[in-house]
């Protein structure tokens, strides 16, 4: 999962897509249960409105000694009012910080610099960001504080757009005066589209600066955390701040030696032709490949309230398999973060952590072409070496759940928009079609699992503390030994995984 994009050489990039897929199929189902957000967005009459201040959800987490609250004010909406966003929102930093000298981010906020390298030069004119509009589902304005949004479409998968929004809105509300004046454009789409071209010639124009989820070794799309650290209602999965707290809990049930020796995959397998395939590899009468595989059906699972998706129940083996969907997919911090050896099958994409994983360090590579035969040995592999496939498991742990833990997830997010900012050659302006979108708009009127996960991700005020120093950029010598370092680990495996087959041959 590492360094594609600067250097020309193969590479792994690891990313996970289970959900996903499943959602192609059932997400149709869905779509139309969860409420009509673009209307929301559509009409801004301003009405009066009573306000009334709803004492928000309990706080998240209490590490943090804040002392000033931003309340969420709803109108009331049984008199036929039209939500507003308050006018007074704070514009300022806390003023009373902790003095404390902020830690340095994690090392994975390097990959900032090079996402945003080919601007780094001339910048990002205003001509750049329109040309990404033809994909775009909506551009983004950051204008004094506030945000604004002109929609272009809307993503199927409402759960997306409407998420990911929502996470902006709690950046603003955690770090209020810190986000600076901006404008981008938001592609909710699965699959990166800003093709890497070599430039001809010295005045060639760079390419144009398009957010998404994420990215692979042949495009320039910026890569922004996805909706699902803030929840995904159609699936009943938490904001990450609770469900990492629960998987952690969920560790502790059963010890990585007293774990089921095999390795582990529930997903959908329709999304993806590799996941059809990865299926032969499940225990039969003929053959044990040290694999147990099962179909997420979730439709079935809705119905049934969701009883046997429990992500925090799932980590009862000591291997568990993560192989990309359609794209990349959010289940690989679920499966990275269970104490288990994560069996990464070699992926194609990356998001925005995943580049800083490290195969025999993080995870075990798994072949993509000889998927059943790879797995076998790796578990066996494991099974000999139980320490260090115990110490693999709990790195990766560590690692999802330190290093991005959601207070890292919004300071990945505040620097790489700072950083992006300070590339544009224009000055922001909120276009005539775009509508302030503020936390009141979204969630006053939500219902159900969304208003649940909204008001648990609620950011109840500034953060006291200031965000983590950001890390420098690679220098060429550091990325190229970091991309050796994943070679070599690649290589190394393969050549193991090549005798131990030569040797079981020899003794049939
Ligand atoms: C909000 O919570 C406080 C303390 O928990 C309570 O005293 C107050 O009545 C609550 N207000 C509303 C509107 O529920
Ligand atoms: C959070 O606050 C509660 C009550 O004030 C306290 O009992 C608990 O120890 C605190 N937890 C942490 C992690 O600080
Ligand atoms: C509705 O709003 C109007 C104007 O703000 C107010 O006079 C009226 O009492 C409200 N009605 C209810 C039922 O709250
Ligand atoms: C709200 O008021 C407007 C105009 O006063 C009316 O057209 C609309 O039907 C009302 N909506 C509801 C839900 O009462
Ligand atoms: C894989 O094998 C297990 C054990 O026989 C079985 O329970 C499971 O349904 C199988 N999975 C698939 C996808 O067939
Ligand atoms: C505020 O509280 C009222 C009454 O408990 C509830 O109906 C409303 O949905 C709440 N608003 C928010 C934003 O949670
Ligand atoms: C080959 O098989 C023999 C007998 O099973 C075993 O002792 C030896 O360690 C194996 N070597 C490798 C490289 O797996």
């Amino acid at each position: 999962m590492i360094f594609r994009p600067l250097i020309q050489l193969p590479a792994t990039s690891v990313i996970i897509a289970f959900f996903l897929l499943s959602f192609l199929v059932i997400g149709v189902f869905f779509s139309t249960h969860f409420h009509d957000f673009s209307s929301i967005l559509q009409s801004s009459t301003h009405q009066k409105h009573s306000t009334l201040t709803n004492n928000t959800t309990k706080t998240p987490s209490n590490n943090t000694h804040r002392k000033t609250d931003i309340p969420l004010k709803c109108s009331d909406h049984n008199n036929n009012t039209t939500q507003t966003c308050p006018a007074n929102y704070p514009s300022k930093p806390d003023p009373n910080p902790d003095t404390s000298p902020p830690p340095t981010c994690p090392e994975y906020f390097r990959w900032i610099h090079e996402d945003l390298q080919p601007w780094k030069k001339n910048g990002i004119t205003r001509r750049m960001v329109d040309k990404a509009q033809k994909t775009a589902n909506f551009r983004l304005v950051i204008h004094n504080g506030k945000a604004y949004i002109e929609r272009y479409s809307e993503y199927w998968q409402k759960n997306r757009d409407v998420f990911t929004l929502w996470g902006i809105l709690q950046l603003l509300r955690r770090y209020p005066g810190r986000v600076p004046d901006l404008e981008l454009m938001f592609d909710c789409d699965d699959y990166p589209k800003i093709k890497k071209r070599p430039r001809r010639w010295p005045f060639d124009e760079a390419p144009s600066p398009l957010f998404r989820y994420c990215g692979d070794d042949g495009t320039r799309d910026v890569v922004f955390p996805d909706w699902s650290f803030w929840g995904w209602s159609d699936i009943n999965i938490r904001p990450w701040e609770f469900l990492s707290k629960d998987l952690k809990e969920g560790n502790k049930k059963v010890k990585f030696t007293d774990r089921e020796p095999y390795a582990y995959w529930k997903g959908n397998p329709l999304v993806a032709p590799h996941r059809m395939d990865l299926l032969k590899c499940n225990v039969s009468d003929k053959e044990d490949w040290n694999a147990r595989l099962y179909v997420q059906d979730w439709e079935k699972e809705k119905q049934q309230g969701f009883k046997h998706s429990d992500l925090a129940s799932q980590c009862l083996n000591r291997y568990k398999i993560y192989i990309e969907g359609s794209a990349w997919s959010v289940s690989e911090k679920y499966i990275l973060a269970c104490d288990s050896v994560s069996l990464v099958v070699k992926p194609l994409y990356y998001d925005f952590f995943s580049r800083s994983l490290m195969p025999l360090q993080h995870y075990w590579p798994v072949r993509e072409d000889d998927k059943c035969r790879s797995i076998k040995f790796a578990v066996e592999w494991g099974n000999k070496h139980i320490e260090k496939a115990q110490s693999m498991g709990k790195t990766a742990s560590d690692f999802i759940l330190e290093d991005m833990k959601m207070d890292y997830v919004y300071d990945y997010m505040l620097h790489l928009l700072t950083e992006y900012a300070k590339h544009l050659k224009f000055k922001p302006r909120i276009p005539e079609n775009a509508v302030e979108l503020c936390s009141e708009i979204m969630v006053c009127s939500a219902v159900g699992l969304e208003k649940k996960f909204m008001m648990e991700s609620l950011v109840k005020g500034p953060s006291d503390k200031a965000p983590c120093t950001m890390p420098p950029p690679y220098d060429r010598a550091a990325l190229r030994a970091l991309l050796r370092r994943e070679t070599s680990a690649l290589k190394l495996v393969e050549k193991w995984e090549k005798d131990y087959w030569i040797n079981q041959t020899k003794h049939v």
